[in-house]
């Protein structure tokens, strides 16, 4: 993308010559308020025509203020904070709803974020290259989308390793079986091949966005360290740090939120996350936070110095917007860009039109839950595609594409032809309502236990090995 010539002044990226558009767009306005020559205006004006023929050619659309690109040159919707003009869909780190039954449309996504679908092609590759079966949640489109997943194979395979980042916004205690989602496929992912791994704990974020003290953010994260170590990850492999914690200790990372900082700036941060200027300027500043995890020298006890180890990053595909930022800036500090694997969300009992949030008790099955709290919740809450009466059930069947109970099991159950046979028993009213939801409860009922047996035993001491920064044991 170097072909931008002339008074594009080297613009590399849509990102730059979106910000060189922003500064010229205030430079004509401070000539016009201060009545300058008018020549001096004149050449401010067509130097901003020419910036704004040079944004189209380089990305095909018009130049709107308050709208950065896409990573993507060719859609003209400009991600989360730009929508809601035509389209139905509100994705954003803050909010996720749709007024489709079946959920968000998820191939629109791709388009408007500027990512690539996960095609059969990758869940092939990937199986070949790590010589497992693919996980459940990338053989059935749960982990749909990427960025750059194709070079961190290649690189793979020539013997070049990467590490994994991923993290958690530690916001209450309470986390749900939705929550688990991207650990679950992090941990499949560290363990096929057999990489380091760092989990941030945005106990920050949380203070700046909810009302919380800072104690109790923090308390939250050591608490929720310990759900997320009972997912299994491997103690030698696996850093997981609170920001409050590690800011201050580690000099290098700090370094690199800094370096992040002077590189992305106010008018980036309010295109991509919709800040006004009412904001608090800690939640302006906190992007670059979730962004230094990204780059291998924020964690000099792991990698030494080195800079150059590829990060991938598996999480729900609202968390984009953050790694759209890393990924422009990554270049112009000189590190690589992360890689990224965007998961679907994890639909709400009440059904596919929002996610599951722990702040909304009937709407979520919390890792704490009793198996006659989750049998009650799934009877009582879980949006059913079934017909009203056993009658009509039976005669038209059910619809599975609506259904949560099913989309619950498209999560869980790890047989696939089980699966699909309910699919088509339910689909012809064979299986009833009560009887999909029984085999749901089923399933989640010693998933669950077991979740809740693993973390007894998460003592004090395992929690501060994980949480302590050390040296891990892999080779790169
Ligand atoms: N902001 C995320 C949240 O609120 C937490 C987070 C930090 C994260 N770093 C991440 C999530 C990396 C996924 C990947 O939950």
């Amino acid at each position: 993308m170097t072909d931008c010539q002339g008074d594009g002044q080297g613009a590399r990226t849509p990102m730059e010559l979106y910000e060189r558009l922003n500064e010229q767009g205030d430079k004509v306005r401070t000539l016009k308020t201060a009545k300058a020559e008018k020549a001096d205006i004149d050449a401010a004006v067509q130097l901003l025509l020419k910036l704004k023929t040079d944004y189209k050619q380089m990305t095909g659309q018009d130049y709107k203020a308050g709208c950065p690109p896409s990573e993507s040159t060719v859609v003209s919707d400009n991600g989360p904070a730009a929508d809601g003009t035509n389209e139905e869909d509100t994705v954003d780190p803050w909010n996720v709803s749709t007024t489709n039954a079946k959920g968000v449309d998820y191939d629109k996504l791709i388009v408007r974020f500027g990512s690539s679908k996960i095609e059969k092609e990758l869940v092939d590759r990937i199986e070949k290259v790590s010589e497992q079966k693919p996980h459940r949640f990338l053989r059935r489109g749960i982990f749909f989308s990427h960025r750059d997943m194709h070079q961190v194979l290649d690189a793979y395979e020539k013997s070049k390793s990467f590490y994994l980042y991923t993290g958690r916004g530690p916001s209450s205690e309470a986390m749900h079986v939705g929550h688990l989602i991207p650990f679950i496929f992090t941990k499949w992912l560290q363990d096929v091949f057999d990489i380091p791994l760092v989990i941030q704990l945005t106990d920050d974020e949380k203070y700046l966005w909810k009302d919380l003290t800072l104690e109790e953010c923090h308390r939250f994260a050591v608490e929720n360290a310990r759900d997320i170590i009972a997912c299994g990850f491997d103690v030698n492999k696996t850093f997981i740090f609170s920001d409050l914690d590690y800011m201050g200790a580690s000099p290098e990372f700090y370094r690199n939120v800094v370096k992040i900082q002077k590189h992305v700036t106010f008018n980036q941060v309010k295109g991509i996350f919709g800040f006004t200027d009412s904001d608090c300027i800690g939640k302006i500043s906190f992007p670059a936070i979730q962004a230094a995890p990204s780059f291998s020298n924020s964690f000099p006890q792991i990698f030494g110095g080195r800079k150059d180890v590829q990060c991938l990053i598996p999480c729900a595909i609202d968390q984009d917007p953050y790694f759209r930022m890393t990924r422009d800036v990554a270049p112009r500090i000189g590190y690589p860009k992360p890689a990224l694997l965007h998961s679907t969300f994890f639909p709400a009992l009440q059904g596919a039109q929002t996610k599951m949030s722990a702040s909304d008790v009937n709407s979520s099955i919390f890792l704490t839950d009793t198996p006659k709290q989750i049998k009650n919740k799934v009877n009582k809450h879980a949006f059913s595609g079934g017909k009203d009466t056993v009658e009509e059930h039976r005669k038209y069947g059910g619809n599975p594409d609506v259904d949560v109970a099913f989309m619950y099991l498209t999560f869980f159950l790890e047989d696939d032809e089980q699966l699909e046979k309910i699919r088509q028993d339910y689909t012809s009213g064979a299986l009833l309502t009560g009887e999909l939801k029984k085999i749901l409860i089923e399933t989640l009922q010693p998933m669950i236990a077991q979740h809740q047996e693993r973390r007894k035993q998460v003592t004090d001491e395992l929690v501060r090995q994980f949480m302590t920064p050390r040296p891990l044991n892999f080779n790169l």
